[in-house]
């Protein structure tokens, strides 16, 4: 099967804005009294707003209401969108434009694969809307990753076959996502964290297309 299709993750792929994710739940973590590291970070990556909320609660040793979930959830959100209110096109990762460029001048097509409701808004920011042959957000997906409901929809949007597709991604999640749906999985990050990648970059700028194209010819 040759490859058709690449399908990007937005956060920590595209643009930085895992560190904002991050940071606003850190920043509400701590207005409820306990702290969150940076490697307790790594398994809210790709996984959703409200999910994220009970893995932090959890980790905090709180219950607490839907009610009152429902308002920390949204708090957590105004927080991370006043940090992206901030981005610019200077936002875009290293690599990216140069990756997009080798992706369009080979024929491939692409769509992003985000599981956040703010990827429309974060890609007109940064002035990639009109970049991707199709966009599934968190919008358009009843189940976060590691479900491969985002990268599925993805692939039938664009008429291609899953075995045809390769996932691009920085999350522990979204890696697991990419394999239960049956495509090659591209990490973004560290082989010792991504651990289940068909091959790990440590950004875009690292990676070539003829690089993620030989995966294929290796994998069939
Ligand atoms: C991405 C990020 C997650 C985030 C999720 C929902 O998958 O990696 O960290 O929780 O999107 O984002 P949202 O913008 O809808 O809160
Ligand atoms: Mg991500």
């Amino acid at each position: 099967m040759p490859i058709k299709a690449l399908l990007f993750d937005l956060d920590g792929v595209i643009v930085d804005t895992a560190i904002f994710h991050y940071q606003a739940w850190r920043r509400m973590a701590n207005s409820l009294g306990f702290d969150i590291s940076e490697e307790f970070n790594e398994q809210l990556k790709g996984v959703s707003r409200a999910e994220s909320l009970d893995i932090i609660l959890a980790h905090g040793g709180l219950t607490l209401s839907d009610e009152t979930k429902a308002e920390l959830a949204a708090r957590k959100n105004e927080w991370y969108l006043e940090l992206v209110s901030q981005m610019t096109p200077a936002n875009i990762l290293p690599g990216v434009t140069d990756f997009f460029a080798q992706v369009k001048a080979a024929g491939l097509k692409s769509a992003l694969g985000s599981v956040s409701k703010n990827a429309r808004l974060i890609l007109e920011r940064i002035g990639m809307l009109d970049d991707f042959d199709a966009i599934i957000d968190g919008t358009k997906i009843s189940r976060g990753k590691p479900d491969p409901e985002v990268f599925l929809k993805g692939a039938a949007e664009l008429g291609v076959q899953p075995d045809e597709c390769v996932v691009i991604e920085d999350a522990v999640a979204g890696i697991e996502a990419a394999k239960r749906g049956g495509m090659l999985a591209v990490g973004i990050g560290e082989p010792t964290v991504l651990t289940r990648a068909d091959l790990v970059a440590g950004s875009l700028a690292a990676l070539t297309l003829n690089q993620v194209l030989s995966l294929s010819a290796m994998n069939r």
